[in-house]
Parts: C-alpha cells; sequence; structure tokens
C-alpha cells in the first residue's frame, strides 16, 4: 500500500481582506508540523495568491498556496478567468477544481472539470477535484461497479502517468456550510467507493496513491476522528480555517 503524506487544505472562499490574510499567516509561523509528515495549503481569491506566495518564503512557512478555481487554457482571450500558467508561473501549487459551490452556481460540469484538471496537470498544478455525489448506490459484493460518474467523466482525459498527483476532495453537498457531517462510516464507505472508482479508471497501483480528502462542516471536534479513517487522507476546510487556532488544531490532528 502506497504511504499517502495527509493532506490539510483551508478554502477560504470569498472571506478575509487582505490585512486579514497576512495576519493569519504571522499566527500560524512556527506552528505547522514538518512537511515530511503533513502537508498544509491554503486556497483563497486569486487577488492574494501572488502576496501569499511571496509572503510564505519571506515566513519559511510549509505551506502550498492554492486557487480556488482555474481555466482550462493558458493563454488567449478568456475574459475574467486566470490561467493555469500564470498560477504556475507565481508558484501557485495547486487549485480546487469543481468545488459543488461552483458546480450549483457558476454551472461547472464534470466536462470543465476534465479540461481544468489536465490543464492544472499540464502546468504542474495539483489538481482538488470536488466531488459531491450520491455513492449510496454502492454495493460492496459488486465487482463490476460503474465508477462514479464524477470521475469516469472528470477524469477520462487525464493521462495515467499524471494521474498520482490529483487530490479527490469528497464533500457531500448537504454537508457544506451545515452543523453535521455525515457518519464515519458513511464517510469510509464514499473514500472506498472513490478509490474503487479511481482503480477502475488508472489502476489499483495509482489509485493508492492518489490522497482523498473529506469536506463539509470538519471542525476541531471532529477532524480527529475522520482522519483516522483508512481511506482518508486529509481535510478540505471551509469554515473553520478562517481562524488559525482552529485550523492549526486540525492541521495536527493529522
Ligand atoms: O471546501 C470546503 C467546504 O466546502 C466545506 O465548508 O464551511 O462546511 O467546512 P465548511
Amino acid at each position: 500500500m502506497a504511504e499517502r503524506i495527509p493532506l490539510i487544505v483551508a478554502n477560504w472562499k470569498t472571506n478575509k481582506k487582505v490585512a486579514e490574510v497576512y495576519d493569519f499567516l504571522q499566527e500560524i509561523q512556527g506552528k505547522l508540523p514538518d512537511a515530511k509528515k503533513v502537508k498544509v495549503g491554503i486556497a483563497a481569491q486569486d487577488i492574494y495568491l501572488h502576496e501569499m506566495v511571496k509572503q510564505s518564503k519571506e515566513l519559511k512557512l510549509p505551506v502550498s498556496v492554492i486557487a480556488e478555481n482555474v481555466h482550462w487554457a493558458d493563454e488567449g482571450s478568456y475574459t475574467g478567468e486566470t490561467s493555469p500558467a500564470a498560477l504556475a508561473d507565481i508558484e501557485v501549487s495547486g487549485s480546487i477544481i469543481g468545488h459543488y459551490e461552483r458546480r450549483k452556481m457558476f454551472k461547472e460540469t464534470n466536462g470543465s472539470v476534465g479540461l481544468k484538471v489536465t490543464a492544472s496537470l499540464r502546468n504542474g498544478l495539483i489538481p482538488i477535484v470536488a466531488i459531491a455525489e450520491d455513492t449510496t448506490r454502492y454495493n460492496p459484493d459488486d465487482e463490476d461497479m460503474a465508477p462514479l460518474t464524477e470521475i469516469a467523466v472528470g477524469l477520462a482525459g487525464v493521462d495515467r502517468q499524471r494521474a498520482e498527483n490529483i487530490v479527490i476532495a469528497y464533500e457531500p453537498a448537504w454537508a457544506i456550510g451545515a452543523a453535521e457531517t455525515p457518519s464515519l462510516e458513511v464517510i469510509e464507505h464514499a473514500a472506498r467507493v472513490i478509490r474503487k472508482s479511481l482503480a477502475i479508471l488508472f489502476s489499483q497501483e495509482v489509485a493508492d496513491k492518489i490522497r482523498i480528502q473529506y469536506g463539509g462542516s470538519a471542525t476541531p471536534e471532529n477532524s480527529k476522528d475522520i482522519l483516522g479513517l483508512d481511506d482518508i487522507d486529509g481535510l478540505l476546510i471551509g469554515r473553520a480555517s478562517l481562524e488559525p487556532t482552529a485550523f492549526l488544531s486540525m492541521v495536527n490532528d493529522a
């Protein structure tokens, strides 16, 4: 079984003013675990990313700066979009792709997710692919199960050689911004379905290397239990990542 280093990512969404971004980075300085044991990322609005990369270097933070969305073309006439090549140029490490909020409010589809994933990998960015599909149809005795549509369609064009760099974030739609998380059994079950889908699409060896995060009302109170699940390799954290003490506590649970 491949060793998967946990990846804990803050998703700040459309929150924080510039001064709050820098306060947060200063606040976590010297308090993060060894990057060989836990990887940490912060996803923020595009407007902050360049400065966050510079500030993280200055503060010597073992933190990857991540975009919340990315376009599929490296350059061209796409008013308002941010290209993967431009993100790579300023040393952003990756991008969330296909977050439920983007699928719901901005009409992202599995097709556009696929284009963004391949564009990210082409530019050396880590794609954090968010999926929210209902996985209850999974039957563990069904050896011939079809892979989840979000994986089968969204990742169909991905070259197997690069696939291990993908991260999947399982975020059940109803748990995002809510008060509750699914039970540990449901999270583990969903992660197994996801890994099995990845094995069907790529290979078991590749699937065993891909990190699967959980997202949706993760908090310092439930993070340790969720991170203790065999097939969960990290968290994608919304509200609880906005405050440094809560975020650090969850990072240190990994
Ligand atoms: O991407 C993280 C997210 O959608 C979950 O948000 O606030 O429920 O942790 P939250």
